[in-house]
């Protein structure tokens, strides 16, 4: 069976990929020469997951999901949760150079906004919308964790040098590829879309 991965993120797709077992194969929007710019602009987590798999649904009619993550700060009311890409450039008409520019002043704005909490629970938080057949199914991971008072470590990407997960004491960022596929938000939400496709009746 045919299913499509709405990203663009050659990451995130090799990892799918590799989970699948045989009775899928797995297509990018690259495979299908689409290059539209999906748009993300809805209020949750789960609305913009929802919308990016019906936006190829609904153009192209083939089975498909999307996923989407953010980062829910308890002491900020779950902020920036749906915003986490792009925290810092909500303040204001900021242009950043880079995609390492725009991390940086996310992981400052996060830590300043942080400064006079006291709680700093945190958690990153995965939502895919599967849609067969024009019927969705939406499978959550979540990981919970704390915020660390300062940068460590340089593998992943995003808020990772700032995350320790709960039983650890190094940051994702201090993990390699492996270990942090292991237990994160995003395989834990992955592996319910696999156990759910592979029980499937095809
Ligand atoms: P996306 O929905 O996977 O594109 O994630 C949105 C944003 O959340 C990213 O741009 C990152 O800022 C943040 N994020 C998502 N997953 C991770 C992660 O595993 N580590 C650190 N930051 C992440």
């Amino acid at each position: 069976m045919e299913l499509v991965f709405v990203t663009n993120n050659p990451g995130k797709f090799k990892e799918i990929d590799n989970l699948l077992g045989d009775k899928f194969r797995l297509k990018s929007l690259k495979d299908l020469n689409f290059n539209d710019n999906i748009p993300e602009t809805c209020p949750t987590i789960e609305e913009n997951a929802t919308a990016k798999a019906f936006y190829i649904y609904n153009r192209l009619s083939v089975d498909c999901f999307a996923d989407d993550t953010g980062l829910e700060v308890e002491a900020l009311n779950n902020e920036p949760g749906v915003f986490s890409a792009r925290y810092a450039e909500l303040d204001g008409a900021k242009i950043f150079a880079s995609r390492q520019e725009v991390t940086k002043a996310n992981i400052e704005k996060l830590l300043k906004m942080l400064e006079d909490k006291h709680s700093r629970k945190a958690r990153f938080r995965t939502v895919i919308s599967l849609v067969l057949g024009g019927e969705e199914s939406l499978f959550e991971g979540v990981v919970d964790g704390e915020i660390i008072n300062e940068v460590r470590g340089n593998e992943g990407f995003g808020y990772d040098p700032v995350f320790v997960p709960i039983g650890y004491n190094r940051t994702f960022a201090e993990m390699n590829l492996d270990e942090k596929n292991r237990i994160s938000h995003r395989a834990i939400a992955f592996r319910k879309l696999v156990e759910y496709l592979n029980q499937l009746h095809l």
